[in-house]
């Protein structure tokens, strides 16, 4: 018992996540997108936020607002109709997780909404083991290069989606670029997203098809077959071309 209560008060303080911001880092990539809408997303108390936003407020010429992640509203906060949003979430915050969960039910994760989110350590993927990154997201994930570098300030920085969650799809991450003091936010986007993105294995697309008359043999070889061409003509159009889209983007 006393070991317990000798741990809480150690590590008490702990709890309390101040999370891990970098208002420079959030500030470079929000100029870099030329971004005029941008949220900073953060688990700091008052005085944190207030130091924050006076940091952030060095930029005249964007619109930069700090708000809480617990109990966020994310309609009223990250949905921007028809303009472009940065984001920064400082995930290191206890509540972070929760809210990329609850993100899923927005349209938050697409081409429009940029997203850095920020963390303590390269080990962040159970965070998003729930989550809905589409394949046309643009979400980075930025974290100190390596621990003898946190006083330099050196990020690597990753790009991270899934391909499609809800059909088994699974979550990537890849390294994107870097971030430090000397050379800025470094990270090359020339490549098609969707050329990069585009091995679907483990996905699972499922599809109905009505035979009109008994067969015999599989479905498959039916489907792939000739034969009596002008009875199903269209179920067997779509399966070969689904049959070749399968083929190039590894999906089943
Ligand atoms: C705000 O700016 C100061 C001075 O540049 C810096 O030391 C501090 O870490 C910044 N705060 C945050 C939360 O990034
Ligand atoms: C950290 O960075 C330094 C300097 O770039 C490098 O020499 C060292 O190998 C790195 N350590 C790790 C664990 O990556
Ligand atoms: C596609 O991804 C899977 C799993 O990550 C990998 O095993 C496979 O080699 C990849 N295929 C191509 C063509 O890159």
């Amino acid at each position: 018992m006393f070991h317990i209560i000798l741990l809480l008060t150690l590590f008490g303080p702990c709890v309390v996540v101040k999370g891990f911001m970098n208002t420079e880092l959030a500030l470079i990539f929000f100029r870099g997108k030329h971004l005029k809408h941008n949220v900073v997303l953060t688990c700091s108390e008052k005085k944190g936020q207030v130091e924050i936003l006076k940091n952030l407020t060095k930029e005249k010429d964007m619109v930069i607002s700090v708000k809480l992640i617990k109990n966020l509203d994310i309609h009223g906060s990250i949905v921007f109709d028809y303009n472009k949003a940065g984001v920064v979430l400082d995930v290191d915050c206890v509540g972070a997780e929760e809210l990329l969960i609850r993100s899923r039910r927005y349209r938050v994760f697409d081409t429009k909404t940029f997203w850095l989110m920020l963390h303590s350590s390269n080990n962040y993927g159970h965070l998003f083991r729930y989550v809905n990154l589409n394949v046309d997201s643009d979400i980075k994930v930025a974290y100190p290069a390596n621990d003898s570098e946190i006083s330099n300030k050196k990020y690597t920085i990753d790009d991270v989606y899934n391909q499609a969650y809800e059909k088994d799809g699974e979550f990537k991450s890849k390294e994107a670029g870097f971030y430090d003091t000397q050379y800025g936010y470094q990270v090359l986007e020339k490549e098609n997203k969707y050329f990069v993105r585009r091995n679907l294995t483990g996905v699972k697309f499922r599809s109905a098809v009505v035979v009109p008359d008994p067969i015999d043999g599989s479905l498959d070889d039916y489907l792939r077959n000739d034969r009596d061409l002008e009875l199903n003509p269209l179920n067997r159009f779509h399966a070969r071309l689904m049959q070749y889209c399968r083929d190039y983007l590894n999906y089943r």
